[in-house]
């Protein structure tokens, strides 16, 4: 692997609430390859979601390192932070996150006239287009299904371009056929834009379209598979 453009060494999570503080991710070491998708996979509570929010800077390690695109993303604070991930990263939540005062169109027009982009509205159009929701344009979140809410998300993340795409179970809502739509926009951010994508998965056929398969357990690397030979 040339130089990884995610870089995780010794990484880990460490949460203190009331009933004392919770070990949620152990000495997590992996690097992602530039135009490389990786799926993250293991059962409910391994980790999955934590560890993408650390790849991310939403959540800060407690303990190792996290490099993005060379950046040691532990010495930024909240508001560079937050212009790293505008200028390199698109991040799909679980709970997706969407603005629920503003329609579709103004949830993924949004970034992009903050990102400086002047046609922004026309680009969200075309975005939302891409996910099939040209007829949902000027809807409100809590006026679309999860799964349409999903999409729009997932149109957000992906209209800045971002170097790094997150995406936390990017198919979970969808029905076979719309998944399968979403597969493919996600492979093809990749082959058109070079994308290195990070997702989380129950899928097995989408976990299998992706180059790596990270497997977590209780906050632990388990096993780590390659569906296709590194470039
Ligand atoms: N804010 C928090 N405070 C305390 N514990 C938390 C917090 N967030 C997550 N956890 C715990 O951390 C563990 C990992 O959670 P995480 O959401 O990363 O799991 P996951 O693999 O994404 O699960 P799922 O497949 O259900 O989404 C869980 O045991 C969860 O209860
Ligand atoms: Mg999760």
């Amino acid at each position: 692997m040339g130089n990884p453009i995610l870089s995780l060494k010794d990484a880990c999570l460490t949460l203190s609430g009331n009933a004392g503080s919770i070990d949620i991710l152990h000495n997590i070491t992996l690097d992602v390859a530039q135009g490389e998708t990786l799926a993250l996979v293991g059962p409910s509570g391994s980790g999955k979601s934590s560890l993408l929010m650390l790849m991310g800077g939403l959540e800060q390690a407690t303990g190792g390192t996290i490099y993005a695109l060379g950046q040691n993303l532990s010495i930024l604070n909240e508001d560079a932070l937050a212009k790293f991930r505008l200028n390199h990263m698109g991040v799909v939540f679980q709970s997706f996150h969407l603005i629920p005062t503003m329609t579709a169109l103004e949830n993924v027009a949004i970034p992009l006239e903050l990102a400086g982009v002047k046609d922004a509205f026309e680009q969200a159009e075309a975005e939302l287009c891409a996910v099939g929701l040209d007829t949902r344009l000027d809807h409100y979140p809590s006026q679309m299904s999860g799964g349409e809410q999903q999409r729009v998300a997932l149109a957000r993340a992906a209209a800045t371009r971002p170097d790094i795409l997150l995406a936390d179970e990017p198919t979970g809502n969808l029905d076979g056929a719309t998944g399968q739509v979403i597969i493919d926009l996600l492979l093809g951010l990749r082959e058109t834009y070079g994308t290195t994508i990070v997702l989380v998965t129950h899928s097995s056929e989408l976990a299998s379209s992706c180059d790596r398969t990270v497997q977590l357990a209780d906050g632990r690397i388990n096993m780590i598979e390659a569906q296709r030979a590194a470039e």
